[in-house]
């Protein structure tokens, strides 16, 4: 039971909004869930936020009713809660989001390596737009405190060649016109205020933006 709940509250928290509307109260629909674990509580929860009266089987197998119920009027309640406080950070300007991803700066501009350090200590990483939408994200931030930003891409053994920070190979590029053009000596990436990419010496200042 304990691990039942303290497991399904962690799921409540990893529920997305963005599909969720405002008055909605209801957890339904299909929960995204990221990753393996999240994989598996999903289909512990899909049993758990069925409808009540379509089906009269225990919504989890061994767990009274009443605790069901109580467990899915919480959920519902922290994801309602959750989405409220995302959206009030979004009006603020204090976050963008994409999907799963959530983009937020600090406001400090420094080197790539203090801004990817500042942001894995904030148990996120660099910014790294994987396709248009986070993009886009990434740069209303950009273009918000009007200064270039760091991206978690660098340029790899062989020049002109750049990966993720994790290693991995690009399947989305932004560059701008004639970039990258460094060929061995701009290792870094920045985006422009238009939302582009250029290579750049790791040295500089630039806005922090992490993704968590
Ligand atoms: C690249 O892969 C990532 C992770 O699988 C995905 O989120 C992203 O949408 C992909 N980008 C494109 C342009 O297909």
């Amino acid at each position: 039971m304990f691990l039942y709940s303290s497991y399904m509250l962690t799921a409540a928290l990893l529920v997305t909004c963005h599909a969720l509307h405002p008055g909605n109260n209801e957890i339904s629909g299909i929960l995204r869930l990221p990753g393996r674990v999240g994989q598996e509580v999903q289909s512990h929860l899909l049993g758990l936020v069925r409808p009540p009266g379509r089906d009269r089987r225990p919504w989890l197998p061994g767990l009274p009713d009443f605790l069901n119920t109580e467990l899915h009027k919480i959920l519902v309640h922290l994801k309602n809660r959750l989405c409220r406080l995302e959206r009030v950070l979004v009006f603020r300007g204090k976050i963008s989001k994409a999907g799963e991803k959530i983009f937020a700066s600090n406001g400090k501009q420094v080197d790539f390596a203090a801004a990817l350090g500042s942001c894995e200590e904030a148990g996120g990483t660099l910014a790294t737009p994987r396709n248009e939408a986070e993009n886009k994200a990434i740069l209303d931030i950009v273009k918000q405190y009007k200064r270039y930003a760091y991206l978690g891409i660098k340029e790899g053994e062989t020049s002109g060649r750049f990966k993720y920070i994790n290693g991995m190979p690009l399947n989305y590029t932004k560059w701008h016109r004639y970039e990258p053009n460094g060929r061995g000596s701009e290792k870094c990436v920045e985006m422009y205020l238009d939302g582009s990419w250029n290579d750049k010496r790791c040295h500089m200042d630039r806005l922090t933006v992490c993704e968590f």
